[in-house]
């Protein structure tokens, strides 16, 4: 059993990278395996909607750019469960969140039903470090996306500033419930 955490903001001691501490232990603490993997220390770009639009996504599913993308979306398809950890930009995902989850989504949505991440649970967590506003608009398109690729939605958590202490702990228990659910079907 793996869950993977994506996390994607620049800080590495901040809003998000709190999140991201939280769902790890709540995973951990009921004995599931939890990676995070830091999106902006990565070079996964923007996608570049190759040939006017479609590129091998389209049919191959798989993103002809090549950069540290290709290894991510092979990872995918070995985990288990997700968490999304973004911090809140303009009321949308951070660009490294963006650029990951557009190709990711380009590669499986084209597979239907097929996706890689059908029926897998998510937990997505946007981070609104500054007014605190824009959490819902963020996770809005998130749950689009989870639609898109068929995922199973398991969770969406906006933190926010004021109710940090406490959303850190729901993302905990969240987590730990993912996890624990898994387990128990695998065993
Ligand atoms: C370009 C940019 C746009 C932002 N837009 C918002 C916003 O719409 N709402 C908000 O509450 N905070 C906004 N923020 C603040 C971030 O959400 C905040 O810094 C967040 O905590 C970042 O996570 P970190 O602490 O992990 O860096 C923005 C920050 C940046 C850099």
């Amino acid at each position: 059993m793996k869950i993977l955490i994506f996390s994607a903001s620049p800080n590495t001691d901040g809003l998000t990278a709190a999140c991201a501490a939280a769902a790890i232990n709540g995973i951990t603490a009921v004995g599931g395996e939890a990676e995070e993997i830091r999106l902006n220390d990565l070079d996964i770009g923007a996608c570049e909607a190759c040939n006017h639009g479609w590129g091998t996504c389209q049919n191959d599913h798989v993103c002809e750019v090549l950069d540290d993308f290709q290894a991510l979306h092979d990872r995918t398809h070995q985990a288990d469960a997700f968490v999304f950890v973004t911090p809140v930009y303009w009321g949308d995902l951070s660009e490294s969140m963006k650029a990951f989850t557009d190709r990711l989504r380009r590669c499986e949505a084209t597979r239907g039903e097929k996706s890689g991440l059908t029926k897998k649970p998510i937990i997505m967590v946007a981070a609104a470090g500054g007014s605190g506003n824009g959490m819902i608009t963020c996770l809005a398109s998130q749950e689009r996306w989870i639609d898109h690729l068929h995922a199973r939605k398991w969770d969406f958590i906006p933190v926010n500033r004021w109710n940090r202490p406490y959303k850190l702990q729901t993302i905990r228990a969240s987590a730990s419930a993912m996890a624990s659910e898994i387990m128990g079907a695998e065993s």
